[in-house]
């Protein structure tokens, strides 16, 4: 990229919190056309005229809108997310056009939103404010539990996990994890117990999910593992939606398996979740279920909105996109034989 040259980015999916932190740091020959519809096959069109496309989370960046944005002229995908199940990879590959990712932003803000939920959960914080407000000062029905003491468990200990972990351990629990790799930290410093998937279901008092989405961990927690799971547990998951059958998990909690859950994220998340639909009927019938238990607590995909996380989304997506324009560098890039469905 020489000082002439200009790089046009589409940005798709822009909130309002973005845009601000892109615009402070796009470089003079960096433009950016900030799109808030999502990228679908119907809205590539959009991408027209520029040389990157910019997605998050729910942009559907498949086979063939990946064809359409080849024939736009796109030479680079620039995720804005550390995950990429909605990447087809393999067609980006076919097309010659790489896909670069913001491997971690902040494992922080995942794991302290986490801990959010769990505390909220077990101190029926959600129920006390709306009571209080209405001048119901009474506590029945608040009831929780002291953490303190308690089996946290943790399924993956990367980046967020060991995060977790730390969090867990600040609070007094005992920490058990379920890894394929093991955090060799952790286990240095030797105050988590790693166990096999069995034993964590078996013994979490709290189980917090942090793998990412591939084959091998899609419905991870599905009715038998349910049926495995130590009953009445609370259970909590930031990491993608589909780690769990969210049928089976209706199921649970209507038997009482499963004590409480913490959702930031839902399999069928796509289009609703980052959307108002306060003037919509809800067509999900499985979340609109989820919604009505009052030991559900339900966030929408929120556990990396922070401002240092915000910060090192803009600030490594316009690196990304630099590193590529300068030197032909696909700095952060994510393929195929990663084998990965983050
Ligand atoms: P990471 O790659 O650092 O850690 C993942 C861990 O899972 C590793 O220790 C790995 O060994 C383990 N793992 C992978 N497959 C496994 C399997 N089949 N069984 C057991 N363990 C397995 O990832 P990081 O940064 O900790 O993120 C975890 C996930 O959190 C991401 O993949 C993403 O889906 C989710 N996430 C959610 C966000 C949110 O806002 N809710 C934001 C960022 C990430």
């Amino acid at each position: 990229m020489t000082a002439a040259e200009s790089v046009r980015i589409a940005m798709f999916s822009t909130k309002s919190y973005e845009k601000p932190r892109f615009a402070a740091l796009v470089p003079d020959n960096m433009s950016v056309t900030y799109q808030e519809a999502r990228l679908t096959t119907k809205t590539t069109s959009l991408a027209v005229g520029h040389d990157v496309v910019c997605c998050f989370t729910h942009d559907q960046v498949d086979a063939q809108a990946i064809a359409s944005l080849a024939d736009a002229g796109i030479r680079l995908i620039a995720l804005r997310s550390a995950g990429f199940n909605n990447v087809d990879l393999r067609a980006a590959e076919n097309h010659g056009i790489p896909v670069v990712r913001v491997p971690a932003y902040s494992p922080f803000a995942v794991a302290e939103h986490a801990m959010a939920l769990v505390l909220c959960l077990n101190r029926k914080i959600h129920k006390a404010h709306n009571r209080v407000r209405e001048l119901n000062f009474s506590l029945e029905g608040l009831e929780g539990f002291d953490l303190h003491g308690k089996t946290f468990g943790i399924v993956g200990t990367g980046e967020i996990g060991e995060k977790m972990a730390r969090i867990a351990h600040g609070f007094g629990c005992r920490v058990i994890a379920y890894s394929k790799e093991k955090s060799q930290e952790l286990m240095k410093e030797g105050w988590v117990e790693y166990v096999d998937f069995d034993r964590v279901l078996r013994e979490s008092d709290v189980l917090s999910l942090h793998v990412p989405l591939t084959p091998e961990t899609d419905h991870l927690l599905d009715a038998q593992a349910f049926e495995r799971i130590k009953p009445g547990a609370m259970l909590i998951n930031t990491g993608r939606g589909a780690l769990i059958d969210a049928s089976a998990l209706v199921t649970a909690l209507k038997k009482g398996q499963i004590g409480s859950a913490g959702l930031d994220v839902y399999e069928e998340e796509e289009g609703v979740f980052f959307e108002d639909l306060s003037d919509k009927v809800l067509q999900d019938d499985v979340l609109a279920r989820l919604l009505t238990f009052n030991n559900v607590l339900i966030t929408s995909h929120q556990a990396f909105l922070t401002r240092e996380a915000l910060d090192n989304i803009a600030s490594t997506t316009v690196d990304n996109i630099r590193a590529f324009f300068e030197s032909g560098e696909t700095r952060n890039a994510v393929t195929s034989d990663a084998n990965m469905k983050q």
